[in-house]
């Protein structure tokens, strides 16, 4: 056993006590110094431990780590998440989805991971992932549809996202065109759909989708903290990512399936029930400078439809759309 599974085991056999740097370094015969930096270690790991001067250390949590045999025990879909691939790290699990495909990866595929060092969002951001604090993950698609119909998909898994949420939660979680998820005007989750065509028949499709699940405000770097929240934030309760993952997993698969047996138009209405942009007063930068607009509605193919000042209707496709 190295020193930090000894600390852990010391730790966990010696629940709501407080343990002294000295103690340690004569249990572990190893320098102060020396227990100091382990603790540092555990702690950026995840680990929680209470620290008072004079009487030393008390462990106070293990980090949230996802289990695949739990996960399993708790899913209930045909396909999708039956296989996972379980990362602690990664750069992105949509770039590694995308390798997986080529190496013959199935649909219903999960790529998962604890923490993504380069994660991405839409329009080229980043997106912050820090370890065992949210779901971070990447699914394969294989939809039976051309390629012009694959904005509908992305509105799709918002609503999914979206009533998974509502019915673990009690939080009043809304959709912003297109897909990001709201929860009084705060950002909890982001939806990257990335695809693969060949002319216009869709290969696949990669639904990245982050939820911002446990995050504290202090986990949020400063310059998201007015913009951004989390579901634990709002609820003033951690969440249990596994019970959320195998909702959001079972309800994606149930509308993905109707969606194939019966269109676009049973999630349109979905969706629509559970937007919170429609009414407000949305921009897009045009060759001309900003444009100005009121988003009225969505249209079969999931763009938007917005009234200009003229009082015309005209639809926005791009996501390069502020609200
Ligand atoms: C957005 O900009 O709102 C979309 C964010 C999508 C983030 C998720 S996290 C899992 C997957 N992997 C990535 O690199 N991005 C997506």
């Amino acid at each position: 056993m190295n020193i930090n599974e000894q600390l852990i085991q010391l730790f966990v056999s010696n629940q709501d006590v407080f343990l002294s740097g000295e103690e340690l370094s004569n249990r572990l015969a190893c320098s102060r110094t020396a227990v100091w930096k382990h603790i540092e270690r555990l702690r950026a790991e995840g680990y929680v431990f209470e620290a008072v001067p004079r009487k030393g250390y008390r462990f106070i949590s293990k980090p949230d780590k996802l289990d695949i045999e739990h996960i399993m025990e708790q899913l209930q879909t045909r396909i999708f998440g039956r296989k996972i691939l379980y990362y602690d790290e990664v750069e992105s699990t949509n770039t590694l989805a995308h390798a997986m495909v080529l190496e013959g990866a199935e649909e219903g595929t999960l790529v998962i991971a604890e923490h993504q060092t380069t994660g991405r969002g839409r329009m080229g951001r980043k997106w912050h992932s820090p370890k065992g604090k949210g779901l971070w993950m990447s699914l394969v698609l294989k939809p039976q549809i051309t390629l012009q119909f694959a904005p509908q998909l992305t509105l799709l898994v918002a609503v999914a996202l979206c009533r998974s949420i509502r019915k673990l939660t009690s939080l009043q979680v809304g959709i912003k065109w297109p897909n990001d998820l709201l929860i009084e005007g705060k950002k909890i989750s982001g939806i990257l759909l990335e695809s693969s065509a060949d002319e216009e028949k869709l290969q696949h499709v990669i639904a990245g989708i982050g939820i911002s699940v446990n995050l504290d405000l202090d986990d949020f770097p400063e310059e998201l903290r007015s913009v951004a929240t989390s579901l634990s934030i709002e609820a003033a309760q951690q969440i249990d990512r596994t019970q959320l993952l195998c909702q959001f997993l079972l309800e994606l698969e149930t509308l993905y399936e109707l969606y194939h047996e019966q269109g676009f138009a049973p999630v349109k209405l979905l969706w629509e029930a559970l937007n919170v942009s429609l009414g407000c007063t949305v921009r897009s930068q045009g060759p001309q400078g900003v444009i100005e607009a009121t988003a009225e509605g969505i249209d079969d193919a999931g763009a938007l439809v917005v009234r200009l000042a003229d009082g015309s209707l005209t639809k926005w496709y791009s996501s390069n759309v502020e609200f």
